[in-house]
């Protein structure tokens, strides 16, 4: 199973400011959510709160190490990222995503095996960063678009 990392990140590393992502743009939600649909999503109690509600057409895993409820078809919590990996690996699925925020992103980097970025082509105030790219990742890909531009990366391999 494949361990993909997709998060929109400013020039200046920022992905959120006070519990959610300081712009608004509708051209990349719907590179999100295209890009994830029909496959389960892993993200941080934080991430969730925000977001608000069970994301359709994807199994939502919330990762907390609180007691929560009500779980339901398409919404699970779990207390460790490996648990989360674990069971996805169990339901057979092709792939997972990771989607953040900063806690989990950083959580999640070692064992990803590539990293889809939307790049903002701004500097913006916040308090959450994605973590540091290091010489372990090959960008293979730079897609400019209108807005943004979206960059593919994967594992160096050994
Ligand atoms: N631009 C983007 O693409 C993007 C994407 C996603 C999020 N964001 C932004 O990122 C910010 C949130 O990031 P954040 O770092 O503050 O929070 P977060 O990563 O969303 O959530 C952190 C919480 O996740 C749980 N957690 C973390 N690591 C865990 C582990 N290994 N096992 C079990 N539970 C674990 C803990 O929950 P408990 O405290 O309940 O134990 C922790 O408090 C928001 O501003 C959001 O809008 C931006």
């Amino acid at each position: 199973m494949k361990i993909i990392i997709i998060a929109a990140v400013a020039k200046n590393g920022v992905i959120g400011k006070n519990g959610s992502i300081p712009w608004h743009s509708k051209a990349e939600l719907q590179h999100f959510k295209k890009t994830t649909m029909g496959f389960p999503i892993i993200m941080g109690r934080k991430t969730w709160e925000s977001i608000g509600r069970v994301l359709p057409g994807r199994l939502n895993i919330v990762l907390t190490s609180k007691e929560f409820k009500p779980e339901s078809e398409n919404l699970i919590y779990l207390d460790s990222l490996e648990k989360a990996l674990e069971f996805c690996r169990s339901k057979k699925y092709e792939k997972c995503f990771i989607i953040g925020g900063s806690q989990i992103y950083k959580s999640a980097i070692n064992s990803a095996d590539s990293m889809i970025i939307t790049r903002m082509p701004f500097e913006i105030e916040g308090d959450s960063y994605f973590p540091h790219i290091g010489s372990e990742w090959n960008l293979i890909t730079t897609n400019n678009l209108e807005e943004f531009s979206i960059e593919e990366y994967t594992r160096v391999s050994i």
